[in-house]
């Protein structure tokens, strides 16, 4: 029987409300272990709100792969595929400001078809079936129809190596004259979403892993956004960017001029 997206919205859709309450309960003294880098963190919070979920999935969908962040791999081998980011913005998190999520994206074969990010602190949840449209807490979501880059808000963000962030410096000197502004708000699945809310012109970044742009893909472009890499490439951890259809052409020509890739 062909599986019914929506019933993987539901099951990613419980599962982000549950692990965003938990998240929602931040102790006074978090500490946080090291990553990739000593600035790249890891929270008790973030390992709890992923266990959450993996369990969920393991109940409602065993043998589905799981991609999550923690966890850090990829386990089951079945053609649905579920990418869970438990915490996204965990600097935030960890500093308090209110600016994280939870983000699950669902797959079969290969494609989108569903994505959920929740903002608990904002009680913001964001939802996008493939062909379905995305909504924020059910209210239809659309992108902007600023074309003009000179007139273009634009957020972005930056990876957590030394080497990367000195990359990606140089390609935000070329594009900050360029552009109306830019917001670094420290959450890729969020920025994503504030493409789709017509909150920011365009997004884009290097360096970002699956778990943190898939489900804020695929509701950026049910809200009418462009979400592409450069050179025609799909979205993934060489340079992404997300734009309104009319500002993208534009918009990836700045960033190629400016060293992005
Ligand atoms: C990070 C955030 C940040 C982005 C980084 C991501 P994390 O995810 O989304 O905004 O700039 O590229 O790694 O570490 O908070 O899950």
């Amino acid at each position: 029987m062909p599986l019914d997206p929506s019933s993987l919205l539901d099951i990613a859709t419980t599962l982000a409300l549950e692990a965003g309450d938990l998240l929602l309960h931040r102790p006074a003294h978090l500490t946080a272990a090291a990553k990739s880098t000593p600035t790249d963190a890891v929270t008790a919070m973030d390992r709890a709100a992923e266990r959450l979920i993996l369990d969920g999935l393991a109940q409602r969908r065993p043998g589905d792969t799981v991609v999550a962040e923690e966890s850090g791999g990829v386990s089951g081998a079945g053609d649905v595929t579920w990418w869970v980011d438990p915490l996204d913005g965990t600097v935030n998190y960890l500093y308090g400001v209110p600016q994280w999520c939870v983000s699950i994206a669902v797959g079969v074969d290969g494609e989108l078809v569903a994505g959920v990010v929740y903002d608990p602190a904002k009680h913001e949840l964001y939802r996008a079936v493939r062909g379905g449209g995305a909504t924020c807490n059910d209210a239809p979501l659309r992108c902007t129809q600023q074309a003009d880059p000179a007139m273009a808000l634009l957020a972005t963000g930056f990876g957590y190596a030394a080497t990367a962030r000195a990359e990606q410096a140089d390609v935000l000197r070329s594009v900050l004259p360029r552009v109306r502004d830019v917001r670094r708000m420290g959450s890729a699945a969020l920025d994503l979403c504030a493409v789709a809310a017509g909150r920011v012109d365009a997004y884009y970044e290097s360096g970002m892993h699956p778990w943190d742009w898939s489900a804020g893909v695929l509701i950026a472009r049910e809200a009418g956004a462009r979400v592409e890499g450069l050179q025609g490439r799909p979205p993934g951890s060489h340079t992404t960017l997300a734009a309104n259809p009319a500002l993208f052409a534009a918009l990836h020509d700045l960033l190629v001029d400016a060293g992005a890739y």
